[in-house]
């Protein structure tokens, strides 16, 4: 039996040192990185919470439709004084209103809606567009969409037995179309009348 020279030995000591030394670095490295996760998912789950994405801006549920920004002759799209386009609209059991959306074509669009009623939500189409309608509340996002085309709106909270005929059409059309019509800062919609 002969034993390894003393050199290999110390070698192999040192190489080993190297090795635990840049395993607690990466270590360290990896806690670092999992701590500031974990700090972050705390922090927007907290300030997040569980409610629609405009939670500050609330509405009365009982007077939506007297008086205010949801009163029926102000729902659908209308280019404001600042040429931004909003679509306000309501859902109620079980429709939206207005039923036909239309919207410009590559420019942004705010959409502005509440309940009247239960818990709905609607997604257009297969776009990222998709927020909860809770009463009480107003639901705000801002999306743009690229190309003209019709899609579907559908409900897609169950509010009751009439949950699955409840939903909506977008019409998306070409930007000068909608200007030309929209230039009178009438509200517009593709509902047929
Ligand atoms: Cu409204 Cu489901």
């Amino acid at each position: 039996m002969s034993s390894p020279a003393p050199s290999t030995l110390a070698n192999g000591g040192r190489a080993q040192a190297i090795a635990l030394a840049a395993e607690r670095r990466w270590a360290l490295a990896v806690g670092i990185v999992i701590a500031l996760l974990v700090v972050m998912m705390i922090v927007t789950g907290l300030h997040w919470a569980a409610m629609p994405p405009s939670r500050v801006e609330t509405v009365d549920v009982k007077t939506l439709h007297l008086a205010g920004e949801f009163v029926e002759g102000n729902l659908g799209t209308a280019i404001g004084s600042d040429g931004k386009v909003t679509v306000r609209l309501v859902a109620q059991q079980y429709s939206f209103e207005p039923q036909c959306v239309v919207v410009p074509a590559g420019m942004p669009v705010t959409f502005r809606g509440t309940s009247t009623d239960a818990i709905h939500g609607f997604v257009i189409g297969t776009t990222n567009a998709n927020t909860m309608l809770v009463p009480g509340f107003v639901a705000t996002f801002t999306t743009t969409f690229q190309q003209p085309g019709e899609h579907l709106m559908p409900c897609h909270e169950y509010c009751g037995t009439g949950h699955e005929a409840m939903w909506a059409r977008v019409r998306v059309v070409p930007a000068a179309d909608f200007l030309a019509k929209a230039r009178n800062g009438e509200r517009q919609s593709c509902v047929p009348r």
